[in-house]
């Protein structure tokens, strides 16, 4: 089989390392890809936003299974592009991508389909959005409506914070571009769980679950980012909760997508935070998660290409999954600066060393090749990812070999897994 995997990140190279280790896989491209997946699949140019272009990219190869790593294109409708021209394509539709790409859609949905979520109030001018802060407590949560790559969620603590905010989005000066809607939500409290899920329209089949790091300094505190590091036990969710899980949120929502006429074909990413109330949905994603599939990836034994091959062709009941027993962690070399402004270029050294840690992948994100030398080419640029019998054990090889590595301005968090790591051992 060829496969085409469209993305150039951490995600993407930990799909394609995966891939690459399936007997059914002969050949793999990445578009665009990065620095370290071209050393494992011939990676050719695209603009991920460009819809034609794309197309162009999936005609020219022809591969037997284009594999949709982003929201962007996701977004752009490349999966409905293709299922139409009769290409096999793991990813979601437009359509269904809207659980991601439109939070007033999602809350909604989980409404009528009462799937455990905030409560929350849609406001479609800021105006309306301040009037209905009367029917919130504070701290609350303003959420643009559309897809913003991490930035779009503001926590406020007064009245004159959430106004700001309000204003701010709808005006275009905080994220760029107006906000046409934008979604107020209950403030919840809690610790944030990772459950993804491959879904063939019908049926949903588990990941090992995963903790991201989402703000960019220790102790979870400053800016929200892509994601600062992972972490992967199966004691995040036991069995139980997991069968609860499935139970009122991933099946709900496939049942529910199937009966609004658009099922949804594959990661299903639910965002939970557990709450003294419960689990609660916070947002979905439609798409595997970065870092977290780097996490998860490693720890995945059986064959990746065939369990895409299955959720595209409605057969993942009968998909039998194996998953290494432990731990993987996964820490993120970012570039001086991140989530802010930074620069690129700069050449990265100890990569090899890096490597040598036993049981470590080293899988780039935001890397380019330089005349044969990988520079830096972006915010996120490392995901040094290790396994281990125990949280401890795994935490402590990813971060030997992060601490082989050098490039200018290199930033790493020292305290991924600290919220398991002070709980006692179960
Ligand atoms: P989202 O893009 O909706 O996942 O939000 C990004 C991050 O904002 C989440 O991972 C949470 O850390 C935080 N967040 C979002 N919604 C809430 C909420 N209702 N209460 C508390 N934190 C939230
Ligand atoms: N790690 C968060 C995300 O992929 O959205």
């Amino acid at each position: 089989m060829k496969v085409l995997v469209i993305g150039g990140g951490g995600r993407e190279h930990a799909l394609i390392w995966a891939l690459s280790k399936s007997p059914r896989v002969k050949e793999i491209v990445c578009a665009p890809g990065n620095g370290g997946i071209a050393a494992i699949a011939r990676c050719v140019p695209v603009s991920q936003s460009d819809l034609d272009d794309m197309l162009r990219v999936v005609v020219q190869e022809s591969p037997d299974l284009t594999i949709v790593g982003p929201e962007l294109p996701l977004s752009l409708g490349l999966v409905d592009e293709l299922q139409r021209r009769g290409l096999a394509v793991f990813g979601p539709t437009r359509a269904a991508a809207m659980l991601e790409t439109s939070k007033a859609f999602a809350k909604r949905f989980m409404q009528r389909h009462n799937i455990p979520t905030a409560n929350y109030s849609v406001a479609s001018s800021a105006e309306e959005a301040i009037k209905a802060l009367g029917l919130f407590h504070f701290p609350l949560v303003v959420k643009a409506d559309g897809l913003a790559a991490g930035k779009g969620v503001i926590i406020c603590d007064t009245k004159a914070e959430a106004e700001n905010a309000i204003n701010g989005l709808f005006s275009g000066k905080l994220l760029g571009t107006a906000a046409t809607s934008l979604v107020l939500e209950e403030f919840l409290s809690g610790e944030e769980v990772s459950f993804l899920l491959l879904c063939d329209g019908k049926h949903a089949a588990p990941l090992v679950p995963a903790q991201d790091h989402k703000r960019i300094g220790e102790g979870d505190t400053g800016l929200n980012t892509g994601g600062m590091g992972v972490y992967s036990t199966d004691s995040i969710l036991d069995a139980e909760m997991t069968q609860w899980l499935l139970h009122h949120v991933a099946q709900p929502t496939l049942a529910g997508m199937a009966a609004e006429d658009a099922p949804f074909v594959g990661v299903l990413y639910c965002g939970l935070m557990m709450t003294a109330r419960g689990p609660m949905v916070l947002e979905y994603n439609t798409r595997f998660g970065d870092p977290e599939t780097q996490a998860i990836m490693v720890r995945l034994e059986s064959d990746l290409f065939e369990a895409l091959e299955a959720s595209v062709q409605g057969r993942l009941s009968d998909t039998e999954f194996r998953w290494k027993p432990g731990a993987a962690a996964s820490v993120i070399a970012a570039s001086g600066g991140y989530p802010g402004a930074f620069t690129s270029g700069h050449p990265i050294s100890g990569l090899a060393e890096a490597a040598k840690v036993p049981d470590v992948v080293v899988f780039h994100a935001g890397t380019a090749l330089v005349d044969d030398h990988c520079v830096t080419a972006g915010g996120r640029v490392l995901a040094v990812t290790a396994t281990g019998d125990t949280l401890e054990n795994a935490l402590s090889k990813a971060y030997e070999a992060i601490a082989k590595i050098q490039f200018e301005g290199m930033y790493y968090r020292r305290d991924i897994g600290h919220r398991a790591l002070k709980k006692p051992r179960a």
